[in-house]
């Protein structure tokens, strides 16, 4: 088998990156160890920039999102007792939307399969070869139980914060940045209307806590955990105390309701660099990976998507690879302001386990410095919402 773009991994990375290439008349083939179902069930994200919403609908995969998502046009950051509304249409003129990421990957799915792609689901045993060489392979065993060789022009490694394609870069060559967090988010689906109109995070001295939704039914909420937390040894009543008391202030109550969907979660940062060997350019959490409390991930994923849409681009028109050197460090701008956003949303909002009360004071006069000035609510807006997208070739630099 051939394909110009070998791509590894149905993720929000892969899938628009082979939208946005069949859209430049690029070929790709996509590889991926789950099945379609699995995909299409996993609970991950709910936030999507603005940036990435506008390039959903642009790209003809956008209007699920805009009819059932929400657009949110603030955040509510909660200490004290009280809360404080950071205004991002007011301080920015863009704002966030409420879609959760399996519903953008059913989007995604439907279409590039309507459209004739090949996804090839349900694959075992991938591994890549010769990624240095003019002809990289992709080899796997498919659900059938046959070994498959696909050669590719190039790779784009798209899989995932646990995948294997960042491993094909040389240990000499390559530099793991990481940073394990000594908590974890405790993250459950709720049958229950909205609590708050916008999202909140909260400070409080027993943890953070986040309060998102998914549809005007369905909430989804987060608190503060061990890492090492069993989800299973908890009640429904010790949850939703722990809730109650980390938002509780200015007669604010959760609505409360059925709990069906329970798990933890780890943080960290991690960056690996470089982001391209040879033929094989990562994308997406492969590369990177966020704490969450700055909603960015797969924000990320698709921004490095678009830059590298660029990069193949000019090489599949002119033949010319000069863009390939631009795309690791052009891309690791973007990733390292998102790394230093989510850390710091991330110490400025969870209660560290050896926090002394001058940590805890600490944290309140620096939320107390970011929701009472215009400069500091502003850097967390434009943060929030996405930046540009970087664009190499004839539409960027
Ligand atoms: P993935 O989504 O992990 O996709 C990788 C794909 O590759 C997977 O389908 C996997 O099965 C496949 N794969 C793995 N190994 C192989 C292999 N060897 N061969 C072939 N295929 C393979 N981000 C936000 O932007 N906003 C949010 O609000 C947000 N909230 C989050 C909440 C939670 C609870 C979690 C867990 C994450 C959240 N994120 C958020 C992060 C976001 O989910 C990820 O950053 C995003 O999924 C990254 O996309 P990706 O395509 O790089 O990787
Ligand atoms: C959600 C996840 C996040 O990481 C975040 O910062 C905000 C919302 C969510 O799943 O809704």
């Amino acid at each position: 088998m051939r394909t110009r773009v070998g791509i590894v991994g149905a993720g929000p990375a892969g899938l628009v990156l082979s939208l946005l290439l069949a859209e430049r008349g690029i070929d790709s083939m996509i590889v991926e160890t789950r099945s379609r179902a699995a995909i299409e069930e996993t609970i991950r994200a709910g936030v999507l920039e603005q940036g990435t919403v506008d390039l959903l609908l642009d790209h003809g995969v956008g209007a699920r999102a805009l009819a059932e998502g929400a657009k949110h046009d603030g955040v509510e950051l909660r200490f004290g007792g009280q809360g404080h509304r950071i205004d991002f249409a007011g301080l920015t003129g863009r704002s966030i939307w409420l879609y959760p990421q399996h519903e953008v990957l059913k989007d995604l799915i439907a279409a590039r399969l309507k459209a004739g792609a090949v996804i090839r689901f349900g694959a075992s045993d991938v591994s890549l070869r010769d990624v240095a060489s003019d002809a990289p392979v992709i080899s796997f065993v498919d659900t059938g139980g046959s070994p498959v060789d696909l050669r590719c022009d190039v790779i784009a490694g798209c899989d995932g914060s646990a995948g294997i394609s960042r491993h094909s870069i040389p240990d000499a060559g390559r530099v793991d940045f990481f940073r394990a967090y000594p908590f974890g988010w405790f993250g459950i689906l709720v049958e229950a209307p909205r609590s708050a109109p916008e999202l909140v995070y909260a400070h409080s001295e027993r943890g953070f806590a986040l309060i998102s939704t998914r549809t005007p039914e369905v909430q989804r909420m987060y608190f503060q955990c061990d890492p090492e937390e069993n989800a299973d040894d908890w009640s429904d009543d010790r949850i939703w105390e722990e809730l109650q008391t980390r938002v509780a202030g200015d007669g604010f109550r959760l609505t409360e309701g059925r709990i069906f969907q329970r798990g933890v979660l780890p943080m960290r940062s991690y960056v690996c660099e470089p982001m391209r060997y040879g033929r094989l350019f990562l994308a997406g959490d492969v590369a990177h990976t966020v704490p969450p409390t700055g909603a960015k991930g797969l924000n990320l994923a698709v921004a490095d998507v678009v830059l590298l849409t660029d990069v193949l681009e000019r090489y599949f028109t002119s033949g010319s690879s000069e863009l390939f050197d631009d795309y690791g460090p052009t891309a690791a701008r973007r990733v390292w302001r998102a790394q230093h956003f989510s850390w710091w949303m991330t110490s400025m909002l969870h209660t560290a386990p050896d926090a002394s009360p001058f940590d805890v004071r600490r944290q309140i006069g620096e939320l107390e410095s970011v929701t009472s000035s215009t400069a500091g609510s502003a850097y967390l807006a434009e943060a929030y919402t996405g930046w540009p997208f970087a664009r190499l070739g004839p539409r960027g630099g």
